[in-house]
């Protein structure tokens, strides 16, 4: 957690623990960080993924880029230090999330390593970081969103793979080749990989 501005601070554990809450629903609780770049498909994915937990009885749900940009992370645009608070909230949201039992998705590009990184330390054990990686010409080809045009023109400054950067992961728990694969698939690739790790039971 980062340092608190205000002092005197004081924590108040709660009674429910963690093993109650995966008794009550049936599953463990996790966050699935999904990373990569834009047009990759982590909204894709995510949203078919949580479809899928929440057809076996799952407690699953999506935080979006966008959608959260919206809302909780209006005040936040694109530069490098907007971008790191942006992806610190997200983290935070999620450990609130994953405290409660749930196994939320997240779908941001979240381009830098460090800021990964500090959300993964926010859930010791809890953190399962997706690459969706169908490589930059895919995502590009693909430009759901028309960004890549509008990014290539220089209509978009700091447009991450075109003008800033993206730090691949260098050990995601899964990688997923969103290009390679049909949606189907990349999404028994995730359930597989949660199954296998005791998050999920088998259907
Ligand atoms: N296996 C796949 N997984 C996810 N998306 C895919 C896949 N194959 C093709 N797509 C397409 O790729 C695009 C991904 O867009 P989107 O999910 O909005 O990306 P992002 O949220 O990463 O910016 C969509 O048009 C989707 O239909
Ligand atoms: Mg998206």
């Amino acid at each position: 957690m980062a340092e608190p501005k205000a002092s005197n601070l004081t924590w108040h554990g709660g009674h429910v623990d963690a093993e109650r809450r995966a008794a009550l629903l049936g599953h463990r609780a996790a966050c699935l960080w999904f990373t990569g770049l834009s047009g990759s498909g982590k909204s894709t994915l995510s949203t078919a993924v949580e479809a899928a937990l929440v057809a076996r009885g799952v407690q699953a749900y999506v935080l979006d880029g966008d959608n959260v940009r919206m809302g909780l992370n209006s005040d936040l645009g694109f530069a490098p230090a907007d971008r790191a608070e942006n992806i610190r909230r997200i983290g935070e949201v999620a450990r609130l999330f994953v405290d409660s039992g749930a196994v939320v998705l997240t779908a941001f590009i979240s381009p830098y390593r460090a800021d990964r990184a500090a959300a993964r330390a926010l859930l010791p054990d809890r953190f399962v970081e997706v690459f969706v990686d169908p490589g930059l010409a895919v995502a590009e080809a693909r430009d759901p969103k028309g960004l890549y045009k509008r990014a290539r023109a220089g209509e978009i400054p700091s447009f991450t793979g075109v003008s800033a950067p993206y730090e691949a992961p260098e050990h995601p728990e899964l990688r997923v080749d969103t290009g390679a694969l049909s949606l189907a698939e990349s999404v028994d690739a995730v359930l597989a990989h949660l199954q296998s790790q005791g998050i999920i039971p088998a259907p």
